[in-house]
């Protein structure tokens, strides 16, 4: 049987798939990265779009009922059965999301002046040692890789050295080339340290390395100069893998499929590295010089990231493959820096603390302070630490995908036209926002849904429990769902419909 066409509008991108295949698979083969908080179960109701030419089977589900009036079906649960003209509208998409990327000068850090790096050693993972040895004659006549660690012994005493057969290749032709001087990179761990690459003579350019962030949502990639300890560059984006839906449970079923983790991995390198070339842009920095990755993220993203099956985390008694990842190689896992560099992942405390939280805690001083201190990640998902020099205790709960815009009316990610902050005011209740890009609003992010929980709250209209209050307002009305406060009307939002939170909203 012929293959179907189907044009994704208005990106006028064009796939051809078996017919029966899912649109939703359709719509990620032409790289169109549709929101799908369910992971496609066809109840979430975010995989949203309008066919306008040709025939599919299914498309239904949890589709709200306004959108449906409108002619719009479910991607996930449609069936591709001719050739097709697909809308895919920006607000179904997971393009543009904001990524808070650095405190943006509003937090507490910078209001109290508080520099959390402050009486950190630099001790950098990689590092460049200038060596130069004395010729080898007859009667001197050690090999050129025992001459040169006799040297870099010299320089880091009490290590063990490892080199790969690739770089001892090269290493006489480059000895003799530099008239016995040469440049050595090594990428240090647990008193080892790897022999990354060899130049003649003296090289006095930097050594970078990069620190890796692998959210479930977002994925932020800091290019860092070793020697100087600086930040040179930074990117986030969305996780690619979001597609495949907004939490880790939706991930590790997706993983369990046939081809699933393959692809979540390929995904989730394909984000890091298209960063990468970013920061490496900005920074007029090569790939080669980038000889380490450090690499952070919670038990399942950092299984997905080195391509270990998560199956178990979720699985009673949910036990994860490992806590404390070997380094591997860059080119074993194809990420786009250095081929010989390392990739260090941070360890994991259980199946659902990870390395981020680890990490989180580290540079927050948590091990270091008297004080009795609770660290709160709030991610998709979150988690806590308590503690202080002399214990700390750790749980996590699924946070997302609430804040994600998943199970709420107007749910949606930080992209252009989300509402981030609200303010009520006067007799009538007056609405004020301000939303992600300065758009016309679309819909609510997890900073606007706190914000206007706050808000709503503090004006009345919710007493302590989330339920709404009698207020002679005609914001206040009562929806499909129950009760509902308009925060921007039709005539001013995005997309021609009330943005509204409701009380079932508050409740999830
Ligand atoms: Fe389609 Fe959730 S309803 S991905």
């Amino acid at each position: 049987m012929n293959n179907y066409s189907v044009v994704l509008l208005p990106d006028k991108k064009t796939v051809e798939v078996k017919p029966g295949t899912g649109l939703l698979e359709a719509i990620q083969k032409a790289g169109i990265p549709l929101k799908s908080t369910c992971g496609g179960q066809g109840t979430c109701g975010k995989c949203t779009v309008k066919v306008i030419e040709g025939n599919v089977s299914g498309g239904m589900g949890n589709i709200p009922a306004k959108l449906k009036e409108q002619g719009f079906i479910l991607a996930c649960t449609a069936k591709v059965e001719g050739n097709l003209k697909v809308e895919v509208p920006a607000e179904f998409r997971l393009h543009e999301h904001q990524v808070l990327l650095d405190d943006d000068g509003q937090g507490v850090l910078k209001e109290r002046k508080l520099d959390l790096l402050q009486g950190f050693a630099q001790t950098p993972p990689a590092q460049k040692i200038y060596l130069e040895m004395t010729p080898p004659s007859l009667v001197e006549n050690a090999s050129d890789y025992s001459r040169l660690i006799t040297e870099l012994k010299k320089h880091l005493p009490k290590t063990k050295f490892a080199i790969s057969n690739e770089v001892l290749q090269d290493l006489p032709e480059i000895l003799r080339a530099g008239e016995w001087g040469v440049t050595v990179t090594v990428v240090l761990q647990d008193q080892t340290a790897e022999i990354i690459s060899l130049t003649p003579g003296k090289d006095e350019s930097p050594v970078y390395g990069i620190a890796v962030d692998v959210g479930t949502t977002t994925v932020v990639v800091a290019l860092v100069d070793l020697i100087t300890g600086k930040i040179v560059a930074r990117e986030g984006t969305y996780n690619k893998q979001a597609g495949f839906g907004d939490d880790v449970i939706t991930r590790i079923i997706y993983a369990v499929e046939e081809q699933g983790l393959g692809e979540l991995q390929r995904l989730v390198l394909e984000t890091v590295n298209e960063l990468l070339d970013k920061v490496q842009k900005e920074a007029s920095v090569k790939s080669e010089e980038i000889v380490v990755a450090v690499v952070s993220g919670n038990t399942t993203m950092t299984h997905l990231f080195l391509g270990i099956n998560p199956k178990y985390i979720r699985l009673e008694p949910y036990i994860p493959a490992a806590s404390d990842y070997p380094p591997v190689k860059a080119k074993e896992l194809d990420l786009k820096i250095n081929p010989r560099g390392e990739v260090l992942n941070f360890p994991s405390v259980a199946s659902y603390v990870g390395g981020d939280i680890v990490s989180g805690a580290l540079v927050a001083g948590l091990d270091q302070s008297d004080e009795l201190v609770l660290f709160i990640d709030i991610g998709t998902n979150g988690e806590m630490v308590l503690g202080n020099k002399e214990w700390l205790m750790t749980c996590a709960c699924s946070a997302g995908p609430a804040f994600e815009g998943g199970g709420i009316t107007n749910g949606m990610r930080a992209m252009a036209g989300a509402i981030e902050r609200i303010q009520i005011s006067g007799e009538s209740f007056e609405v004020q926002y301000q939303t992600v890009g300065n758009a016309p609003p679309v819909g609510i992010c997890g900073s606007g849904l706190i914000d206007c929980l706050a808000k709503l709250r503090r004006a009345g209209i919710i007493d302590r429990t989330g339920k709404m209050q009698e207020i002679a307002s005609s914001r206040l009305r009562t929806g499909s769902d129950g009760p509902e406060f308009v925060l921007a009307w039709a005539s001013e939002s995005g997309n021609k419909q009330d943005i509204v939170i409701t009380e079932s909203d508050i409740k999830n």
